[in-house]
């Protein structure tokens, strides 16, 4: 491989829009070209206050030698300005070969469909008119910014024979803000994979013991690497081969000589994406899993809302859970999780007979067996919902006592789930203070006293103290 000697571009690639992303590690870098000093002032202030760093030009021409001379992330120019205009800049920016990939946002009083359509077919990536300049602007960079803190620190596993190959990539991307991991091979690549789990591997084609082929094929059959972006370098000749490495997994091609920048600019962009799409993805699901809790809750809410002992029973508990979350400082995972705990420890009682779950008096010897099912009733039915796993300990273990003697399996001390120790407690002061149709509910005072009686035999001395302070706090307050 030589990509030192060339700096023209000759780069191939399959995949997305040609859109550079900002490189993680130092300040983004915005180019403003505007010939209104009042303009140039106001928004290098607000681009400074974001963190940037700013460069300005009075013209397109100026801006197009700058350009030239530095490297940026964002460029924002204005669209009528002397010797050169934006749309003039912007078109003759977008030709440049290296230069190209450089996003432009231009900035516009006027507001004609025409001026706008003009503005895409130039190659602008935005246009923002000068109205609207402050908020979208910002939105713009802090999109920049948060693409920036996604690809920093990220790890490239770069696999090549050549020590001066691997030497030039390792010193670009370092400069750009990754973590690289360098491999002569792709044997040496499998044993790292293994190590430190890179972000994205960019491997020479031609090695010796394994090469790139070799090293694609056995990673993208692995569940654990295939979803690692792979990227193969070679030379004009192996095109066909590079082709039939895709078809193995690999994410695109570069070929060789190519400018390094431009690998870089590549290793972002592709970064960038895959992340982008894990981080949606995730989105989703969370979104998925906040419906379907919403669901369960509003079946819970249901099935307590025909006793008028029992209602909102479960969003009571859920709100003190919570507050002991915060108060022990969990994190905000720890805390949706309290959160939810709460809300659904009783959903197992959709399984129970309605003359048990309903009647008025206590309930008899056979009853109440019956009724301690619900714990195990409640964990079957969310067994199969994989993202609430870490819930189902705390609904079946809501009723195990810290001494070993509650149910359903005689759980003592820290084999049960701190969550469901947690909900215990929570669960115990809403029974205490609830009417019941045989008896009225207790003061805030004797409950409180009863639970501290229940600290260490029924109850977790952890979760009654937090609980306390929880009470303490808020009688202060
Ligand atoms: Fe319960």
């Amino acid at each position: 491989m030589n990509a030192e000697s060339d700096h023209s571009l000759r780069i191939s690639e399959i995949g997305q829009a040609n859109h550079q992303i900002p490189r993680g590690g130092s300040p983004p870098r915005i180019l403003i070209v505007d010939d209104s000093p009042t303009i140039r002032y106001t928004l290098k202030k607000d681009l400074q206050q974001m963190g940037a760093i700013v460069t300005e030009a009075t013209n397109g021409s100026d801006g197009l030698s700058i350009a030239e001379s530095r490297d940026f992330d964002l460029i924002i120019t204005d669209v009528e300005m002397p010797q050169m205009d934006g749309f003039a800049f912007c078109a003759k920016l977008k030709s440049h070969p290296v230069k190209n990939s450089i996003p432009v946002v231009i900035l516009s009083s006027r507001e004609k469909e025409e001026d706008i359509e003009f503005a895409f077919k130039v190659g602008a990536s935005n246009y923002i008119t000068k109205s609207n300049a402050r908020n979208d602007i910002r939105a713009r960079v802090k999109e920049i910014l948060d693409k920036r803190s996604l690809l920093n620190g990220r790890t490239v596993l770069v696999v090549d024979d050549s020590p001066s190959i691997r030497n030039l990539i390792e010193k670009a991307l370092t400069k750009a803000g990754f973590q690289v991991i360098l491999a002569e091979n792709g044997r040496k690549a499998l044993d790292l994979l293994y190590q430190y789990s890179p972000d994205m591997i960019l491997s020479d084609l031609h090695m010796p013991v394994l090469d790139g082929l070799g090293l694609c094929k056995i990673i993208h059959n692995n569940k654990d690497f295939s979803q690692i972006p792979f990227i193969i370098m070679s030379s004009d000749g192996d095109r066909a081969k590079m082709r039939q490495l895709l078809e193995y997994g690999a994410s695109a091609y570069l070929v060789k000589p190519f400018n390094i920048d431009q690998l870089v600019v590549t290793a972002e962009r592709f970064l960038s994406d895959h992340f982008s799409r894990l981080l949606s993805e995730r989105k989703r699901l969370e979104s998925e899993q906040q419906m379907l809790i919403a669901s369960i809750s509003s079946l819970v809410l249901a099935l307590e809302a025909r006793d008028q002992y029992t209602r909102g029973h479960s969003e009571s508990v859920a709100a003190l859970v919570v507050d002991m979350a915060r108060e022990m400082s969990m994190d905000e995972g720890g805390i949706e999780r309290a959160k939810i705990a709460g809300k659904l420890h009783d959903l197992g009682k959709i399984g129970i007979r309605d003359d048990i779950l309903l009647k008025p008096g206590p309930l008899n010897g056979e009853e109440w067996e019956i009724l301690k099912l619900h714990p195990l009733i409640g964990a079957d039915i969310l067994g199969p919902i994989q993202s609430l796993s870490d819930i189902i300990p705390a609904i079946r273990s809501h009723h195990e006592r810290i001494d070993g003697k509650g149910y359903p399996e005689g759980l003592k001390g820290e084999q049960i789930h701190l969550l469901a120790r947690m909900v215990a407690v929570a669960d115990t002061y809403d029974a205490l203070t609830s009417n019941r149709p045989y008896r009225k509910g207790f003061s805030n005072e004797d409950a409180l006293a009863i639970i501290k009686e229940g600290e260490g035999t029924q109850l977790c001395p952890e979760c009654v103290q937090s609980f306390m302070r929880v009470f303490e706090k808020q009688r202060r307050d």
